[in-house]
């Protein structure tokens, strides 16, 4: 199996980039073609949303050094953020001295909700409606035989009384094995179809019938171990853990701390096709079950190394909706070797860890804002006319006399040539 660890890769030119995933993930001409050239086709952009004017891109970059599970994956983000990319790089360079990730998966398992109102007697719905659970599931499963064949299908019911501001209602979820879909569409066809049912068990009004974001059922899990001498010693470890006991105590800090994990998330959620307010969703309300808190937990071991975890729901599919139109999205899951959900969800996961220790372990030292300077003075580097060869001593000049600028850097590559 080839390595993700691909030393100087973010130094090689975007062809040389393209040559590297091609080997790692044997891409075709075509699909070579395809990243250089404009991935998305209008004629599919205009058949995936409506009133269509063109397609809208984004930088589409690969995390290296990751192992998972055992296996190496190159990571396919799509995100507009300077630092993202090479934070999670890094991280998972540091996560691999420790034996890379471990990830765990509770299930590919949706919530359809029904609502229903109007009940003289919610208690006794429920209970009727909990009897009748057989019933219930056969005309759910009657929707969908191509998702039964394949073993997924409304697996069970759960019924909940809530207090509302409109007085008690029953709330009836559809617990439903989507397999390797996203499962939105499924849930909410069984949702709609089961809707009369329920209506004639309870004699009550249904209105609501839609899927729930906050898919506790679909869990996906992450541990890695950042050795100390790994992650710069002793000291880095106490400012992560300083950092973590922040986020765990403050909202204000923990949104941030949450939001620096979906910066990871998201971005493979974006470039595999999936929809990522659904996965926001579903992370920030996961966060916020028992008042809002870090979706990472971070302790040390006997041996003084950070131990890291991540949990959060992740519902995104392989298969159905523009993961299967979008030929960038096919490109990145061929790039991470992944055909199910269950091992995307999985390797989301890791990503999200790695993105949140970097994130903690940059705050915690020299802070965030030397990578941004960095990239910024490549980029200036570069304007000004730097070589290749140039580059490096340019911005590592500039870096050095604080003064990240274009008549300073054209100064630099003058003094340079002479
Ligand atoms: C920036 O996009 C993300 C961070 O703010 C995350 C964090 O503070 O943990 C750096």
């Amino acid at each position: 199996m080839p390595s993700s660890r691909i030393p100087g890769f973010y130094k090689m030119s975007v062809h040389e980039r393209i040559e590297k995933i091609s080997e790692f993930a044997e891409l075709t001409e075509e699909e070579k073609k395809m990243l250089l050239e404009k991935g998305l086709p209008l004629e599919i952009a205009d058949r995936m949303i409506e009133n269509v004017i063109g397609t809208f891109e984004l930088p589409f970059g690969i995390a290296t050094n990751f192992l998972i599970d055992g296996k190496d994956y190159l990571i396919p983000m799509a995100i507009e953020e300077a630092s993202v990319v090479a934070a999670a790089s890094n991280a998972a360079k540091m996560a691999r001295e420790g034996g890379g990730f471990t990830t765990d998966y509770s299930g590919n398992l949706m919530i359809g909700q029904i609502q229903v109102v109007g009940l003289k007697d919610p208690y006794s719905a429920k209970f009727e409606v909990l009897r009748n659970r057989e019933e219930i599931i056969k005309l759910a499963n009657e929707q969908d035989p191509i998702l039964v064949n394949l073993g997924g299908g409304c697996k069970d019911i759960e019924a909940r009384i809530i207090e509302s501001i409109k007085g008690k209602m029953l709330v009836v979820h559809l617990i439903v094995d989507v397999k390797d879909a996203m499962g939105a569409n499924a849930v909410n066809t069984m949702a709609e179809a089961v809707a009369p049912l329920i209506e004639d068990i309870t004699g009550g009004r249904v209105y609501l019938r839609i899927i729930s974001n906050l898919a506790v059922y679909r869990l996906a899990r992450a541990r890695a171990v950042f050795k100390k001498d790994a992650i710069g010693g002793e000291d880095v470890v106490e400012g992560i853990m300083n950092a973590y006991a922040f986020a765990e105590a403050d909202p204000f800090r923990c949104a941030t701390h949450n939001k620096g994990i979906m910066n990871g998330i998201s971005a493979v959620v974006i470039a595999t096709g999936n929809d990522f307010r659904a996965v926001e969703a579903g992370a920030h309300s996961y966060a916020a079950l028992r008042g809002y808190k870090p979706l990472t937990t971070y302790e040390v071991n006997k041996d003084g190394d950070l131990v890291g975890t991540i949990e959060l729901p992740i519902a995104v599919g392989t298969i159905g909706g523009a993961t299967k139109v979008n030929p960038l999205a096919q490109l990145s899951l061929k790039i991470l070797g992944i055909n199910t959900a269950e091992e995307l969800a999985r390797v989301m996961a890791a990503v999200g860890l790695a993105q949140n220790f970097a994130a903690l372990r940059a705050l915690a030292t020299e802070g965030i804002q030397r990578g941004h300077m960095e990239l910024h003075a490549r980029n200036i580097a570069i304007m000004a006319g730097a070589s290749k060869d140039e580059v490096d001593q340019v911005v590592e000049e500039m870096l050095k006399a604080g003064k990240i600028r274009m008549d300073v850097a054209k100064e630099i590559i003058e003094r340079l040539r002479s």
